[in-house]
């Protein structure tokens, strides 16, 4: 396996511009995800952490800094590497779930796959294992807009983690669940953290969930603190704990 992280973010900004006022929400975000690491990320409302969580999925490019996935610098590819890279090692799972209404739950599910032109037929079997290992095994042929808002985060989740990504960012995931589909969704990204190694980062306010993770960190002022409220602890265990030795 690679000693380098699965996620380096080096010294990233990022605001908004907005007629001629200017809103900075990340001001220094120093962070290292390692393989199979669990890290959740909190904060109030409106701190940037969908913002930092697009910029560090490779959707949004940021006002400065960088952001490594498996040791590559994402921003300085190209756009169809980066897209090539996105789809194969990240997972997102957005705040809002952005299904493709025309298509069905299993083919919503697919798609990651099929725009690598994958076999349907050979990845058919994995697409309907995840959607069964989230309680929908009975509605792969329902479109997103016949699926209740709990059934269609499931099918995001689902889709998120069908490239058996080494990294998974997911956003709020299990915010609008009960709590036995929510314990279901948390299940399963803890079973795949477990048989894949994909390494989670999970934007929650849900403390049942942090508290299955093994960091906690907090976006405040626009930066990353542990809960206690020091600064920069998010300067992780940088070395993988592997590499013994040196
Ligand atoms: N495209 C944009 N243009 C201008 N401002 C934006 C844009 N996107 C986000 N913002 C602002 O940036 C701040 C951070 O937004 P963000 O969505 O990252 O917060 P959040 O921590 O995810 O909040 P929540 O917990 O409510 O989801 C907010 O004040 C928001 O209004
Ligand atoms: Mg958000």
């Amino acid at each position: 396996m690679s000693e380098a992280p699965v996620l380096a973010v080096e010294h990233l900004r990022h605001g908004y511009t907005l007629g001629r006022s200017r809103l900075e929400v990340l001001r220094d975000i120093e962070l290292r995800v390692r393989a199979g690491e669990r890290l959740a990320i909190v904060g109030a409302s409106g701190q940037g952490k969908s913002t930092l969580m697009h910029v560090m999925g490779s959707l949004e490019r940021p006002t400065a800094g960088q952001v490594r996935i498996l040791d590559q610098d994402v921003y300085a590819l190209s756009e169809a590497k980066r897209s090539a890279l996105r789809n194969r090692h990240i997972g997102f799972v957005y705040q809002l779930h952005r299904l493709l209404p025309e298509f069905t739950a299993l083919e919503n599910v697919l798609m990651p796959l099929l725009v690598r032109r994958e076999r349907r037929r050979r990845v058919e079997p994995w697409a309907r294992e995840l959607l069964e290992r989230v309680g929908l095994g009975e509605r792969l042929q329902h479109k997103p807009g016949m699926l209740s808002g709990g059934e269609r985060q499931r099918v995001a989740l689902a889709r998120a983690l069908v490239n058996r990504p080494a990294l998974l960012l997911a956003d709020e995931p299990t915010g609008n669940l009960d709590s036995a589909s929510a314990e279901r969704v948390h299940r399963l990204m803890l079973e795949l953290n477990a048989e894949l190694g994909t390494a989670l980062v999970v934007v929650t306010h849900e403390p049942a969930l942090a508290a299955r993770m093994e960091r906690v960190l907090h976006l405040r002022d626009g930066r990353l603190q542990d809960t206690a409220g020091d600064t920069h602890p998010a300067q992780a265990p940088l070395a993988d704990t592997r590499s013994v030795g040196n």
